[in-house]
């Protein structure tokens, strides 16, 4: 772990165990970027940078007839909207006199202990064994603004992490319009780029292409990070696959409006910014005021998307996730929701839960519907009082029975919304984000709470506080069901309209804070209609956040194959549910969708009480087989071994212990053909020389990876297989 700054060539380099970054302040203070790739030491690559006079990219002033440095083509580390660089930029100002420009210069740097950490944000973390911190300290000498750009290193876990400080040390007002956390410049570099899009119950599928010309962009501009794109792109090579070639993940720890945005320059120079989204961003700055942006993340591999997903999945594992449940082993659940939607009452729950204790199952989790008026999804939000009618008594004498019985009980909230058909609408109109005069846009039925006031958060937080002080309720689904649009909060001033995303997130983000802080013993499970907010933000305060609600085990193989690009299997919540499928009507093999199911934290979301004596051994065992093989799933390595968008005749993926004894394979056959294809697959992470035993077979850790493992011929549609192999001693 180290942060270098050599003197006299005034270059800084932050190096991982593997990888290095580097900068330079070079003239007049301009801080420029030098590389980020395979680990190097003190050097000065600014011998790279090709200083040239060239047509129609201008000067800073100071160079006077120097024409051979200009920011329009210059590597930069945070360049500066206004200046002369008209590539996508950063940071952008609107000064008192109406002016949009900043223009920051080098002013000087501190090294600090153990990894930063952000007031009221979610960050990963790290202490002085594992992390280090750079703060360089940034000036605009015109208007005396101040820009602190932090750089967290976490060596071992090879990230780099990233965010900004503005700091209004002027003495003016200013209005700051556009503050990303990060900005990446390659030079001449022709690169791929992959991300992640989708939409309610189809998440994070696959898309690479390549970088053209001009800006290209993922965003969300729903308050949420979104189902439609996910907060984590890559870069890489275009001859990168699976498991070779240089690759660059970068994840936003943030669950708003994001923007992700690539430019390749008049001089094939891609660039990559990544922050807030800037669409309804305004924050006004007062003097002595600052701004802080979320933070960006950042790993470089030489080892393909592969080596991106085990560094991500590490890093998450060890420095984002927090409390009890990170390590504890997390209880088998049955959800209600899929089994009965609203319509369930006391008599109904006991049934289910008996059935699901039968199976050894280990946790009720009371979905949608056990509150206020909220038999159908048109009513109810907001009131987070007890329907003691429909549950036949209170819920603290419900969760009591269930815990009798050996159980868990788990509870269902959607604390940031509002039913216009809710007695808290009734009462507080106006604690709904909605702008006067015109009627808005309903989603659900639904609108949302103006989390950017306190005083609403506050409001919300006591009702469900007063529900978990007086219930053992040791499991909390944090739901959120449209997404947000018409922003007005009558909490804000007009000049301050522009803040509301932001501070809502941080509204947000405080309410979950005080949740675990005051519940440690509570698994919090997030959700948006599934995935929309399955995001580095959300995954500091909730160690597993539901997948989808595509339940469908053949969609789910898409759907948690994008997902496993960046988050790890620990943090997916996935169950088995009902064959024909709710959403697709398809129908699959009761051992399929445990087999896909597995590939997560594992849990059923169907009708037990109406299974038969087959259906229920078979759950029996499958209970039975997570829990043997829950370390491997939740600490192994996971490798996606084929591509269900590439290979039509089977997806698989495998599981391997860090110490490559034992190995989980799993197959699903996603289409039967008549005189099958042999279907081989080819393991990876094992010892090449070591002997891997499955029933009475052995094979060689190297006959299993390059040659590979043959899958049987399928006898019926959908069949999977989980393959346990175990090393000999
Ligand atoms: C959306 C969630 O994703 C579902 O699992 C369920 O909790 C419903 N909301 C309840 O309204």
């Amino acid at each position: 772990m180290a942060i270098l700054f050599n003197q006299e060539t005034q270059v800084f380099t932050l190096q991982t165990k593997n990888s290095a970054y580097q900068m330079k302040v070079a003239d007049y203070g301009v801080l420029l970027h030098l590389y980020y790739g395979k680990r190097i030491d003190d050097c000065d690559l600014s011998y790279l940078i090709q200083r040239t006079d060239r047509g129609f990219c201008g000067n800073p002033y100071e160079m006077q007839t120097d024409r051979t440095f200009s920011l329009d083509y210059f590597p930069q580390e945070y360049s500066c909207f206004g200046i002369g660089d008209y590539r996508t930029d950063c940071v952008k100002i609107i000064n008192a006199n109406g002016s949009c420009a900043v223009d920051y210069r080098y002013h000087s740097y501190r090294i600090e202990e153990g990894k930063y950490s952000l007031q009221g944000l979610p960050a990963f973390y790290g202490d002085k064994t594992q992390g280090e911190t750079l703060v360089i300290e940034m000036e605009d000498k015109n208007t005396g603004m101040k820009l602190e750009l932090l750089y967290g290193i976490l060596s071992e876990a090879d990230m780099i992490t990233r965010a900004a400080r503005i700091i209004n040390d002027s003495t003016e007002t200013i209005h700051v319009m556009r503050a990303m956390s990060m900005c990446l410049d390659f030079p001449n570099d022709q690169l791929d780029w992959v991300h992640f899009y989708g939409k309610h119950t189809m998440e994070r599928e696959f898309q690479r292409s390549r970088l053209i010309h001009g800006r290209q962009s993922i965003c969300s501009e729903r308050g949420t990070s979104s189902h439609q794109h996910n907060p984590f792109v890559i870069l890489c090579d275009p001859m990168t696959s699976e498991d070779w070639g240089e690759c660059y993940g970068f994840g936003l720890v943030y669950s708003g409006s994001f923007l992700a945005e690539a430019e390749v320059d008049q001089f094939h120079q891609p660039r990559l910014v990544m922050g807030i989204s800037p669409e309804e961003f305004n924050w006004q700055l007062k003097p002595g005021e600052d701004f802080l942006t979320p933070e960006a993340v950042m790993v470089y591999s030489e080892e393909g998307f592969t080596g991106i997903s085990h560094k991500f999945h590490y890093a998450i594992t060890n420095h984002l996730l927090r409390g009890e449940w990170k390590d504890k082993r997390r209880p088998i659940l049955i959800n209600n929701w899929e089994a009965t939607y609203f319509d369930f009452n006391r008599d109904k729950l006991l049934e289910i839960a008996r059935a699901a204790k039968n199976v050894n199952i280990e946790m009720l989790v009371l979905d949608d519907g056990w509150f206020g008026k909220r038999d159908s999804d048109f009513s109810g939000l907001g009131d987070w009082i007890v329907n003691e009618k429909k549950l036949g008594g209170t819920l603290k004498a419900l969760a009591e029975e269930i815990n009798a019985m050996g159980l868990k009980f788990g509870l269902w909230f959607e604390p940031e919304m509002i039913s216009e058909d809710s007695n808290l609408y009734r009462e507080h109109p106006d604690w709904a984000l909605r702008i006067p005069g015109r009627p808005g846009n309903v989603a659900r039925s639904q609108f949302v709470l103006d989390f950017s006031r306190p005083e609403v958060v506050d409001g919300i937080q006591e009702m469900m506080f007063k529900i978990l002080d007086e219930v053992n309720i040791e499991y909390v689904k944090w739901d959120f069901n449209r997404s947000i649009s018409n922003y007005f909060s009558s909490g804000l001033p007009v000049e301050r309209q522009g803040e509301i995303g932001y501070r809502y997130m941080l509204g947000l983000y405080r309410f979950l804070e005080n949740l675990i802080t005051r519940y440690p013993y509570i698994l919090l499970e997030g959700c948006s209609g599934g995935g929309g907010r399955f995001d580095l933000g959300m995954l500091y305060y909730s160690p597993q956040i539901w997948c989808s609600d595509d339940t469908d085990a053949i969609e789910r193989l898409k759907i948690q194959y994008g997902t496993s690009f960046a988050y790890p299997v620990s943090t997916v919540g996935s169950h088995v549910s009902a064959s024909p499928n709710h959403q697709t009507r398809r129908r699959t093999p009761l051992e399929t969708r445990g087999t896909v199911a597995m590939a997560g934290s594992f849990g059923y979301e169907l009708d037990l009480s109406r299974m038969t004596e087959e259906e229920q051994e078979i759950i029996r065992h499958q209970v039975e087989e997570y829990k043997q093989n829950y370390e491997l799933i939740h600490n192994g390595k996971y490798y996606r071994l084929s591509s269900p968008y590439e290979d039509c005749r089977a997806t698989a993926w495998a599981f391997v212990s860090e110490d490559k004894k034992e190995c989980l394979l799993c197959a699903v056959i996603t289409k039967l053909q008549a005189n099958p294809d042999a279907v081989i697959i080819k393991l990876k992470g094992l010892e090449p020389k070591r002997r891997y035993r499955i029933s009475d077979k052995v094979y060689t850790g190297e006959a299993l990876m390059y040659g590979g493992y043959l899958l049987p011929i399928p006898d019926e549609e959908y069949q999977s297989w989980r393959f346990y192999f175990r090393a000999e001693e």
